[in-house]
């Protein structure tokens, strides 16, 4: 069956992208109101911790083990059966293609089985849509995503009407957290472990760290020169950098982190004007997004700019399969249905959906 025109649009979404096995259920009312009607994720962080980074080996055995598990308690807890679908959406890119594959290929078979619709939700597409879900945010929005694989800095239009403004040219962010905690000996996931020694740091001014891109036009980032410094000053240090040395040094580069993404920050909004001069609202997400030194900065860069700061609630900063379900609601209210033999993709920009997001109505492209 179906869903009738305009109705009411009830979506599985599966994640697998990373390092979290997620399932959930979400509809998408006639009014295209969101509802989270069940969630089911499991963490791998502690089976990746050994290893002080994800190991893609280990999360695409993962989830194989939990993903059919996760899927079944969604259901369950939503009260529902595939066949009450609407359709089944996976994240089909960008990612580690192992998960992507794992996620794509258990979402075609239910949709297969159940003769519900497929989509191939880009996983980018989930986290600019996040806070839409969360009913933080409406079209357009300058999307700031900050997390373990993604900096990139997004003009948000509409569903499938993305400009990718700016991106970075070496490390994610979140990488760069995860590294500098490696060199700290903080452990992982090095962010919040870095948030927390800068907290305890006695002389935050003590290391001067480089702001890279910083001043350049446009809104690219560089990370991997700042995690370097970071390298050379510690062994420039006279004895073995003690916790004192290696809190000092968390507040000096987290200080660089959010004055580098709030200057770029500022220059992608200036883009972001240039084609929507009626832009007033930025939203971040991603799992750096947690980060309070940052959220400080970027509060203080809207107060300047009028603009209001939409984070979503952390647990959908982070990867999740709400998202992945809400963005698929979406294409499919759109009628972007995606074919059963669609390829899985390591790589897949988000601003290469522009063309599909053409409607036949009126014709336009972001
Ligand atoms: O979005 P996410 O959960 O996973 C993906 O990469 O897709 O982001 C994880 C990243 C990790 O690199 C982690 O160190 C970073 O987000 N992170 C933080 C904080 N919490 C998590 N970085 C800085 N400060 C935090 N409080
Ligand atoms: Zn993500």
């Amino acid at each position: 069956m179906t869903a009738e025109p305009g109705g009411p649009l009830t979506v599985l979404g599966i994640e697998t992208s990373c390092d979290e096995t997620a399932a959930a259920v979400v509809r998408r009312g006639s009014g295209g109101a969101p509802e989270i009607l069940a969630e089911a994720l499991l963490s791998q962080i502690a089976d990746h911790r050994p290893y002080e980074g994800v190991v893609p080996e280990i999360a695409a055995r993962a989830h194989i083990d939990h993903l059919d598990g996760l899927i079944g308690r969604a259901m369950a807890s939503a009260g529902l059966d595939f066949c009450d679908l609407d359709g089944v959406a996976a994240t089909a890119g960008p990612g580690l293609i192992g998960g992507v594959m794992i996620g794509a290929t258990m979402g075609k078979a239910i949709a297969a089985a159940a003769g519900k619709p497929f989509l191939a939700v880009n996983h980018l597409e989930g986290h600019a849509l996040s806070a839409c879900m969360t009913g933080q945010a409406a079209f357009p929005f300058l999307l700031l995503l900050v997390s373990g694989g993604h900096c990139q800095l997004l003009l948000v239009r509409g569903v499938g009407r993305y400009r990718l403004l700016g991106t970075t040219v070496d490390d994610a962010v979140g990488e760069a957290f995860d590294k500098v905690a490696r060199l700290l000996g903080l452990g992982y996931p090095g962010g919040p472990a870095v948030e927390a020694a800068a907290e305890r740091a006695s002389d935050p001014d003590r290391f001067d760290l480089p702001r890279p891109m910083r001043g350049r036009p446009g809104c690219d980032f560089s990370f991997s020169g700042l995690k370097t410094a970071v390298l050379h000053r510690l062994h420039a240090l006279d004895t073995p950098p003690d916790p004192h040395d290696g809190a000092d040094m968390a507040a000096a580069f987290q200080e660089a982190v959010a004055d580098v993404l709030t200057e770029r920050t500022g220059n992608g909004l200036a883009m972001a004007r240039e084609r929507e001069p009626g832009l007033r609202r930025l939203v971040v997400a991603g799992g750096v997004a947690a980060n309070r030194r940052l959220r400080r900065a970027l509060e203080d860069l809207c107060a300047r700019e009028g603009l209001d700061l939409s984070v979503p609630p952390q647990r959908y900063c982070t990867d999740n399969a709400a998202m992945i379900a809400w963005a698929g609601a979406e294409r499919l209210a759109l009628g972007l249905t995606s074919p059963l033999d669609f390829a899985p993709r390591p790589r897949w920009p988000l601003d290469s959906l522009e063309d599909a997001a053409r409607t036949p109505s009126d014709g336009r492209a972001a």
